[in-house]
């Protein structure tokens, strides 16, 4: 059929009827795998990989139906079931019905939102989406709304393919901001970070946030050119808070030694615990250091959603830069991150244009993103934030944090586990106590041996569910608890996002973890 003379022309062409076919395949393909709760399936990860060792690409093409059959056999199968109620381990979860058939939409309109030329509804859109968020966060008021929203010599921020490159745009912004042209210096953009730090005097550029701080952080550091060496890493206290006293001292030390800050930041919603920095204080010596605060809101942002919650992030208004992410609690697919800019001509540091696109003055959003072409992934926060609105966001975030506190009750009640601190969201932290350490662990007088025996146990515990595949929670490592400073334990983590979770699936899932444990704690014994 493929040595048809209007081959392969005819596959582009929208007739409608070989589409349809696959469309309703496709769909049968998402009914099964949404509806089977697996998280995974048995199959290790080294077994899977050595069936995607051919590399050379088909030459024949193959028929659609065919196609599929092998996708869904050997992809789609072994897909971890993010939006499995049991799936409890990250902050990827279920999305509403609404983003599939809008992937297609998405898709099929094809836009390419770094220029009008390829996306004229879709740059307003944008703007008008970008707009609602930052709201959401600075709440100006209307005439400040009024005057940029669709405003061409400024922005209310960047849309991104996701959090690392939203605070990599908000470093972005913050170094050329603080390192722009004075007197004869042109500007760090055009000289360069080594002539920027010579004509200020400076010996290094840093930037400064907790321990805690997610990994994209040293990522932008190394892509600006600061160095990794120079992220200085801020002591956090047992639930995993920045301590402020230390960021002064750290800030005074800056100061001293001559090195020029880039940024502050803090961090709302941790990766490893979901805890919140003290954002008002940090708001404070960020001031009083004349330094661009940057808030890491990927993960906790969508709280500002909540009546009852969005006090936690008291101080997030003062930030002059905030990444949000919306394929965490927003809910939306894949691929969707946001950098908000308090100050609407803030991005007049990082322009650039083109002589083809993205000219001077025009409204081309590629003149200020760090990326070139994009997608309109915008579209599905459009769609969630009619679909949902904001009494939806709302519900889903007072849910979720309601639903963290029945797990620290549970966890808190059982001598099984071990809580390891109160939550200030809906990520929790906790581990497994074998009988053997029960004891010692609620005195608090674990020595570094059992530690160890601690830390490998969970490991252990953590990997042995994973690969059983009928629930999961992730894992990391914590320095700093209540058992005391630097002390790395190794600590479950569950995070509780996903809206079809109820109370029953988490009861299930610390039953199979008991279960698990149960098996391994014969099985060392036996070894
Ligand atoms: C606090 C925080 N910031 C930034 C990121 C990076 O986001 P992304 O994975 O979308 O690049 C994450 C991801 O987990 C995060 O938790």
């Amino acid at each position: 059929m493929h040595s048809s003379p209007d081959f392969p022309q005819r596959l582009f062409s929208a007739d409608g009827e070989a589409e349809r076919a696959l469309d309703a395949r496709v769909s049968d393909i998402i009914s099964r795998f949404l509806e089977d709760t697996r998280v995974n399936t048995e199959v290790g990860f080294d077994t899977l990989s050595a069936g995607f060792t051919s590399t050379l690409a088909p030459t024949e093409p193959e028929a659609d139906a065919d196609y599929l059959e092998h996708l869904e056999r050997d992809v789609v199968t072994h897909a971890i079931h993010t939006a499995s109620p049991y799936f409890l381990g990250h902050m990827t979860s279920a999305l509403p019905y609404f983003t599939r058939p809008l992937s297609r939409l998405v898709s099929a309109l094809n836009q390419n939102v770094v220029k009008v030329e390829t996306a004229k509804s879709l740059t307003p859109s944008e703007r008008q989406t970008l707009a609602m968020l930052h709201r959401l966060v600075f709440a100006r008021d209307e005439s400040f709304y009024t005057e940029h929203v669709q405003n061409r010599r400024s922005t209310l921020g960047m849309v991104t393919s996701g959090g690392t490159v939203a605070n990599t745009t908000a470093l972005w912004v913050a170094r050329n901001g603080s390192l722009g042209p004075q007197g004869d210096f042109a500007g760090i953009e055009r000289e360069g970070l080594a002539a920027a730090l010579e004509h200020r005097g400076a010996r290094r550029a840093v930037l400064i946030g907790s321990s805690l701080m997610h990994y994209s952080l040293q990522k932008a550091a190394d892509v600006l050119g600061l160095g990794t060496q120079n992220v200085r890493q801020v002591a956090v206290d047992a639930r995993s808070r920045m301590k402020t006293d230390d960021l002064r001292r750290v800030v005074e030390d800056c100061r001293r030694h001559r090195e020029h800050i880039v940024a502050i930041v803090g961090v709302a919603g941790t990766t490893d615990s979901g805890a919140i920095d003290p954002l008002e204080d940090i708001a404070q010596v960020a001031r009083e250091a004349g330094t661009h605060f940057h808030v890491d809101a990927a993960w906790g942002g969508p709280i500002l959603f909540s009546d009852t919650h969005r006090d936690k992030l008291r101080g997030i208004e003062r930030a002059d830069s905030v990444t949000i992410d919306g394929h965490k609690q927003l809910y939306v697919p894949m691929g969707l991150g946001m950098v908000l800019l308090k100050d609407p001509r803030a991005a007049g540091s990082i322009e650039k244009q083109a002589p083809y696109i993205i000219r001077a003055g025009s409204p081309d959003l590629g003149r200020r993103s760090l990326e070139g072409s994009r997608p309109a992934a915008i579209l599905y926060l459009h769609a969630a934030l009619h679909l949902l609105g904001r009494q939806g966001y709302a519900r889903l975030i007072d849910e979720g944090i309601r639903k963290t506190r029945y797990l620290a009750d549970v966890l808190g009640a059982r001598p099984e586990f071990e809580l390891m601190a109160e939550p200030d969201m809906n990520i929790l932290n906790y581990r497994y106590l074998p009988p053997a350490l029960r004891e010692a662990a609620r005195e608090g007088a674990l020595g570094p041996e059992q530690d160890a025996q601690l830390n490998r146990f969970n490991e252990r515990l953590q990997e042995a569910q994973s690969s059983a595949g009928r629930t999961f929670v992730s894992r990391t490592t914590l320095r700093h608890t209540r058992h005391g400073q630097d002390r790395p334990l190794t600590v479950l983590r569950a995070v509780l996002a996903n809206p079809l979770t109820a109370e029953h699936h988490i009861d299930a899932m610390l039953e199979d973890q008991l279960r698990i444990a149960a098996t391994l704690e014969t099985t060392e014994v036996m070894g």
